[in-house]
């Protein structure tokens, strides 16, 4: 596996196909942060102009802090799972009162607030901070899996972890937020899980699982 050739043929193609997302045309950690606790259970296309809307009303990290719980989660009304708002919310207050409204740039600090799990951290680490620090979601662990055939049980809580290091080790160093957005886009447009259009793959030719065949008999995952 060719660690220098994948980085540049995955951002390569991220670079002129990238979706345009509005998250994506800044690089504040508080729209970084809303974007992903949005995107963590509701799909791309639906979170889109609740994302817009949200941020007409709450432009920074100071109004949704100062705004009332009703009025937070009538703009999350249709989005659902509305212990996100809340917890974003009681999340942004802590941000404003210890840390003078500057999001913090470290996993020990982001761990520590509501709402804000490993995957969320690693996001606006990377995303926002240009840290190189994983953010595994689902999309991250199927195409991993595939692209070096990592045959461990994803229903296994530890593998998580597993896959973490694995991205840790291939991970850009120049372009951390570009590679984890990459391989988001990747899993979600082309690395699906049924019927992957490895054809259309930037990264086909570093690929285990399909050099194999074996693409969509991977992640393993053995019980629901
Ligand atoms: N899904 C979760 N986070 C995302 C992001 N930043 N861009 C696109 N899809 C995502």
């Amino acid at each position: 596996f060719n660690i220098d050739q994948f980085q540049s043929d995955l951002l390569h193609w991220y670079s002129e196909s990238k979706r345009d997302l509005p998250w994506r045309r800044e690089r504040d950690p508080y729209k970084i942060w809303v974007s992903e606790i949005m995107l963590q259970q509701t799909k791309v296309d639906t979170v889109i102009p609740y994302f817009n809307r949200f941020m007409e009303k709450y432009p920074t990290i100071y109004e949704l802090a100062a705004a009332d719980q009703q009025e937070v989660l009538k703009a999350w009304e249709g989005l659902g799972y509305y212990s996100r708002a809340r917890n974003l919310q009681n999340a942004v207050r802590e941000v404003v009162a210890e840390y003078g409204g500057k999001v913090p740039a470290t996993p020990k600090e982001l761990g520590a607030l509501k709402g804000v799990g490993p995957y969320t951290t690693g996001a606006i680490l990377s995303i926002a901070y240009n840290q190189p620090e994983p953010a595994v979601d689902g999309n991250v662990i199927r195409v991993f899996s595939r692209l070096l055939k990592i045959e461990a049980d994803i229903a296994v809580p530890r593998t998580k972890k597993l896959f973490e290091d694995c991205v840790r080790q291939v991970i850009s160093t120049e372009d951390p937020s570009s590679f984890n957005q990459a391989i988001m886009d990747l899993g979600a447009t082309i690395c699906t899980p049924k019927s992957p259009t490895c054809l259309f793959c930037p990264v086909q030719e570093h690929c285990r699982a399909f050099s194999e065949g074996i693409q969509e008999e991977l992640p393993i995952k053995t019980k629901a």
